[in-house]
């Protein structure tokens, strides 16, 4: 066991699960590369094994996994057998970063409390699919993106962070979510530092900062820090 007279903590092992573009996975291994994010991501794993998440895993060297669901019975097989897989990489944390899939609640339940999803809404704003679009026709005037633990309810575990943009007149559901997406990379990023640094956890009451139950979710900063909002 690495000790403090080691002069340095063992990197916080980081599992990542995507089905697509992997463009928050990137950001987590830029952070990691420039030093501002002591993880270490042990595995890239995919239910695609076109994504190119798993290529800028393997462009990073990371580890990768690719499993097909037409291969597994039900989806309680599939994520029997991933889960087991990623539990081979001992991750401290599971991040979902864009893992297009509906989780079974017995293969994730050993996991809750160390598996953390973004999702592209102002949460519990449209959970689901569809959320920048939903955002337009509901005609909000904010929109934004959430870090939140993940438990057998899709996209309603108990959330860690927020992060807020404007909504335009004349903006598209794609124009929103560009504009989204480089707010979510810093939001991911300074989530994963909390939860890395042992400052946010998932307790029996919901989300601990610091020891102190969360009355509401942390907010993201423009010099990408997070605090409770005022
Ligand atoms: C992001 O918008 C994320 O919030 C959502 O899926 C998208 C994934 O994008 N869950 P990427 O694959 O990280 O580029």
């Amino acid at each position: 066991m690495p000790s403090a007279a080691d002069g340095a903590a063992a990197p916080f092992r980081l599992a990542v699960l995507a089905s697509g573009r992997g463009s928050n996975l990137q950001a987590l291994i830029d952070a990691q590369r420039a030093g501002r994010l002591p993880i270490e991501i042990v595995l890239v794993a995919s239910d695609k094994a076109q994504a190119q998440a798993l290529r800028r895993a393997e462009d990073a060297g990371i580890a990768t996994l690719a499993l097909d669901p037409k291969g597994y019975a039900s989806r309680a097989a599939f994520d029997a057998d991933l889960f087991a897989r990623v539990a081979e990489y001992e991750p401290a944390l599971i991040v979902l970063a864009g893992f297009m899939r509906i989780l079974d609640p017995a293969a994730l339940a050993p996991w809750v409390g160390r598996i953390v999803n973004i999702h592209p809404s102002l949460l519990p704003k449209y959970r689901g699919l569809h959320t920048h679009r939903r955002a337009l026709e509901a005609g909000d005037a904010v929109h934004g993106a959430s870090v939140h633990f993940v438990t057998a309810e899709l996209d309603g575990g108990p959330v860690v962070a927020q992060a807020e943009i404007p909504v335009h007149a004349g903006d598209s559901a794609d124009g929103l979510a560009e504009r989204l997406l480089a707010r979510e990379h810093r939001l991911l990023v300074a989530a994963i530092a909390l939860i890395a640094a042992g400052r946010v956890a998932l307790a029996d009451d919901g989300v601990r900062y610091d020891g102190t139950p969360l009355a509401a979710p942390l907010r993201l900063a423009d010099d990408g820090t997070l605090a409770p909002p005022a």
